[in-house]
């Protein structure tokens, strides 16, 4: 939301009210300390000048705030409250509650992903289901299992440097993460989502900018699932530029590291993709406490 423009939704209208409110005081000060200045007392103009600096960041924090929801409400036709926390649970990372909750959370996603799988079985959508940065292999074994159980016929593939991540860019991607984060050989990983007893199953090893661009992803003519985990800015632009002709319509289409910022990571990388796409449109269908993003892709005419 922009001064001045109408707001869309309550959050909008609040976060205009604090903008507002912040701003007043902001200016209020600016005009004490040209009065300051005048009568030349140094030593208050200063502190209340570093004071106007972090009211100033605090506006600017709030802006962007403010753009990222609306653009979000614009672009997906929903209010999604941006969270405080993250993960959205106030039980501590590593203990017991925290852990209940979070796999709890982890059992009730993988079964609303064998539900969006049947959707799509059942509508006759036809397409290979694909991850990029599958890691250790939880997600992967996670949809193998499910097409096993579905007898679906589909091809499952796991993208993966199996290195770990690249190095991270430190302002895209916010110092979050590391280079080599979650590194697991392409022989673990195989091993531990069961390939070799999997012929539908093929794990590609390789940084995405190679191996998305030559054979076998290049062969992969419709993708009707795409989960992207790989974390940073430009592993999502890579696999985005990738899925841009083979997402067929109907496909779904999983964030799992949206940010709530319009200049970061997997949701910078989206936010340049759709701009480029305009026979794409895309139904928000959920978001967890992950900040797991689950749309569904229509292309137009
Ligand atoms: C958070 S982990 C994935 C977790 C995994 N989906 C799971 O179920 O446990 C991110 C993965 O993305 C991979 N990755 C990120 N960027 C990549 C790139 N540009 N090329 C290849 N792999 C990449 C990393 O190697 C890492 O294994």
């Amino acid at each position: 939301m922009h001064r001045g423009a109408e707001p869309s939704t309550p959050d909008a209208a609040l976060l205009e009210r604090l903008r507002a409110l912040v701003g007043a005081e902001h200016d209020a000060m600016l005009a004490l300390i040209d009065r300051l200045a005048a009568s030349a007392d140094a030593a208050e103009t200063g502190r209340l000048r570093a004071e106007n600096a972090a009211l100033r960041a605090q506006i600017q924090a709030l802006d962007l705030h403010a753009s990222y929801e609306a653009w979000f409400n614009a672009t997906f036709a929903t209010n999604l409250r941006t969270p405080n926390t993250w993960p959205f649970t106030t039980f501590e990372i590593g203990t017991p509650w925290c852990d209940k909750v979070v796999y709890g959370m982890q059992d009730g996603e993988f079964l609303f992903a064998e539900h969006l799988i049947e959707q799509l079985d059942a509508a006759g959508i036809a397409g290979d289901i694909v991850e990029f940065g599958t890691a250790g292999g939880t997600w992967i074994k996670t949809l193998a299992s499910i097409i096993e159980r579905r007898q679906n016929g589909r091809r499952l593939w796991g993208f993966d440097s199996f290195q770990g991540l690249p190095e991270p860019d430190p302002v895209r991607d916010g110092g979050i993460w590391h280079a080599g984060q979650y590194a697991a050989s392409l022989e673990e990983v195989s091993q531990a989502v069961g390939a070799g007893r999997r012929p539908f199953l093929t794990l590609v090893a390789g940084w995405f900018q190679d191996s998305l661009a030559r054979a076998p992803a290049t062969a992969i003519a419709s993708i009707a699932y795409a989960r992207i985990d790989s974390d940073l800015y430009a592993s999502a632009v890579d696999c985005l530029r990738y899925l841009a002709p083979r997402l067929v319509d109907g496909a779904i289409l999983v964030f799992d590291d949206w940010q709530f910022s319009l200049n970061h990571g997997e949701t910078l990388a989206f936010r340049e993709w759709i701009g480029t796409q305009p026979d794409l449109e895309f139904e928000f269908l959920g978001m967890n406490m992950w900040a797991h993003l689950y749309l569904r892709v229509r292309r137009r005419g």
